[in-house]
């Protein structure tokens, strides 16, 4: 209790708001003053009129609020020790010559990426804001970094533009097998996943979406039971929004959502650890890409 009243004092003192992903600890997902699914979380840290961001999440979601607001002071603190897989699944040497290879197709770029990536791509994308990025972008032949798995789901839902994969994935998402979910096949039990779920997972599901997809259809579902496919942190707000149904989880864990803690976030606010810089010339670059995804989603 104390920590949290720290935390609140040290708010006000520092003009601060905590941004939150829904795959944080229960006790982040209960301090933040936000708590979302990538997409959103990007719109609100902009739109804050707060001094400073303490960022609860992965590298990628920290960075990419410090691209689209240079005149708040991000802090995250957990910088080194927390990047996203797919952030290390193209590098910039491997992008341009991607696009040398394919010179007419421009580059949705996943926002679980680097920001020297996104420096290099035409949009960047979530999975809640994919889908409509593809079907309002301007070309009819794209290349979409770096996740298989949700390049093939947007794919399927827009069959009218060519897309090119890389072949990156999230390794929590993408090594569930068919025989993980055998048990719940052909149960009174509803299946979600989310589409950095490979194809025979996503075909076997009931629903497929976004973290913030997945909470609300479960919340509107009149079904009582659910097997969910994504990161167990989600929990959380699914118990708060639905307690009176069931969840069944696999052994999903996401281990850099895993290292925020209260105490993290008391010392960033305290000693504004952890605080975000970025090369400016890449940092406009990338705001490009980032901006032209809110645009388009
Ligand atoms: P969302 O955009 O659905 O929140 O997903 C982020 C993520 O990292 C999924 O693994
Ligand atoms: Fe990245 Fe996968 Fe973790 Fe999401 S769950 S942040 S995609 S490593």
């Amino acid at each position: 209790m104390e920590l949290i009243k720290k935390i609140e004092e040290l708010k006000k003192e520092k003009n601060a708001i905590i941004l939150a992903h829904y795959y944080q600890n229960s006790e982040i997902q209960e301090i933040a003053d936000h708590v979302g699914d990538s997409y959103y979380l990007s719109k609100i840290g902009q739109e804050s009129d707060a001094e400073v961001i303490v960022y609860c999440g992965v590298r990628f979601m920290a960075e990419s609020a410090k691209i689209l607001s240079p005149e708040k002071t991000v802090l995250f603190p957990v910088y080194t020790e927390a990047p996203c897989c797919m952030e290390f699944m193209v590098n910039e040497n491997e992008l341009e010559e991607f696009k040398r290879q394919n010179p007419t197709a421009k580059v949705v770029c996943y926002i679980n990426s680097s920001t020297s990536v996104k420096a290099l791509s035409d949009v960047c994308c979530t999975s809640s804001s994919a889908e409509n990025i593809l079907k309002n972008i301007d070309a009819d032949k794209i290349i979409f970094i770096p996740d298989r798995n949700l390049a093939s789901y947007v794919a399927e839902k827009v069959p009218e533009k060519e897309i090119i994969p890389w072949a990156g994935c999230c390794n929590i998402h993408d090594k569930v097998k068919m025989e993980d979910i055998e048990n719940y096949l052909d149960t009174d039990i509803t299946i979600v996943a989310h589409p950095e779920c490979t194809k025979e997972i996503r075909d076997a599901s009931h629903y497929v979406g976004s973290t913030s997809g997945i909470l609300s259809y479960i919340k509107n579902s009149p079904e009582k039971e659910f097997l969910v496919l994504t990161e167990k942190g989600i929990h959380h707000q699914l118990k708060k929004d639905n307690p009176d149904k069931t969840f069944h989880f696999l052994h999903m864990i996401c281990g850099s959502m895993k290292k925020t803690f209260l105490e993290t976030v008391a010392e960033s606010l305290e000693t504004f650890k952890g605080e975000v810089t970025l090369d400016e010339d890449l940092r406009k670059k990338a705001y490009i890409a980032l901006e032209n995804m809110h645009k388009l989603g």
